[in-house]
């Protein structure tokens, strides 16, 4: 079980407790108190197993685009229950949805004491890349391993993508970034290029209105700005017609995009395109020619609120190699 705590006097309590009881990498009692002060102020994530604090994380801002993981500890008779992993994941989901680019760790690097070579291929497994070492950063005797990871690979980036329905900052999107999230929809792949999607950016406060009224029950109430998906239905060769499977490519594009340029999304098709057909009176608002259908809205903007992360079924329930329900 992973908490995200925002209590100052809990997280002392907590990274002092697991900070003692690791002496062999938190043997200097000056900057252990350090982390220990630090930490109150930081992103905060516990582990618990029977709701005993089994370790922790914190995350510390080093550069507008980056964060660095500050300090990690898991006490080890629960060593191997995989809770690092889950701090970190959870820690790096924070970093990415909060648009940063980077996480950086710096440890002692390999080859000079086992406890750290541990670390450094836990760091490793985790991800991370070898960024630089500082002989002389801490000490001759300690040199510092830098590692970096990217939060801005197309799979992170994938990995980061949840469908967000909360409420949303109230700050407009700047049309730069309006404009590379259109672009990475018009740039999806389409059937034989028939390029059948095409895109109404909404940023305009009283057009906004004018289509969040039409929508009940209301979703995207929020919404700074919204990308409004028409499809062109023709036939790419003889009578096949892929219009579907391309405004798909191009909403997924576009989801990924929005996820990447730090603002969170989900793909409304369902509820405007159902029997009440609330996809024909945002057409008819935003003037869309007969021959395009509105077929899907995605609102844009930056989350207020935590995301709920759906379940998903194992990879084993849904993918074979070479037959069909192999592993
Ligand atoms: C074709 C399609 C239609 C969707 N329509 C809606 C919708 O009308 N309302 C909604 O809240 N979510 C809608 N979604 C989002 C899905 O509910 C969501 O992707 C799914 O629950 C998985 O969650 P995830 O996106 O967080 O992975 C739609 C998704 C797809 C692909």
């Amino acid at each position: 079980m992973i908490r995200f705590i925002e209590d100052k006097d809990e997280k002392r309590k907590i990274s002092r407790e697991v900070l003692e009881a690791l002496k062999e990498w938190f043997e200097v009692d000056e900057s252990r108190e350090q982390y220990i002060r630090e930490s109150a102020d930081q992103p905060f994530w516990a582990a618990y197993e029977n709701d005993v604090p089994a370790g922790f994380l914190c995350l510390k801002e080093t550069g507008k685009e980056t964060m660095e993981l500050a300090v990690m500890g898991v006490k080890k008779d629960f060593h191997r229950h995989g809770f690092g992993r889950k701090l970190f994941a959870a820690a790096k989901a924070y970093a990415s949805v909060n648009g940063y680019d980077f996480i950086q760790v710096k440890t002692v690097r390999s080859g000079v004491y086992e406890d750290y070579d541990i670390t450094n291929e836990f760091y490793k497994s985790l991800g991370f890349k070898e960024l630089e070492v500082f002989e002389e950063y801490w000490d001759a005797a300690n040199p510092c391993q830098i590692y970096v990871m990217s939060l801005k690979s197309a799979i992170e980036t994938m990995k980061a993508r949840h469908s967000y329905r909360g409420a949303f900052v109230q700050e407009p999107v700047p049309r730069e970034d309006l404009i590379a999230i259109a672009n990475a929809g018009i740039n999806a792949p389409s059937g034989c290029n028939k390029q059948t999607t095409e895109l109404v950016i909404v940023d305009d406060k009283e057009m906004l209105e004018k289509i969040k009224a039409l929508i009940d029950p209301p979703v995207a109430k929020t919404a700074p700005a919204m990308i409004v998906v028409l499809s062109k239905r023709i036939n790419a060769y003889r009578d096949k017609c892929f219009a579907t499977q391309d405004y798909s490519a191009a909403i997924e594009n576009m989801l990924l995009a929005i996820v990447e340029l730090g603002y969170q999304s989900c793909w409304y098709e369902g509820h405007i395109t159902d029997d009440d057909r609330i996809c024909d009176r945002i057409a008819e608002v935003l003037g869309v020619p007969g021959d395009l259908g509105v077929v899907c809205i995605l609102p844009v903007g930056k989350a207020l609120e935590d995301f709920k992360v759906p379940p998903k079924k194992a990879f084993e329930e849904r993918v074979s190699f070479n037959r069909f329900g192999e592993k």
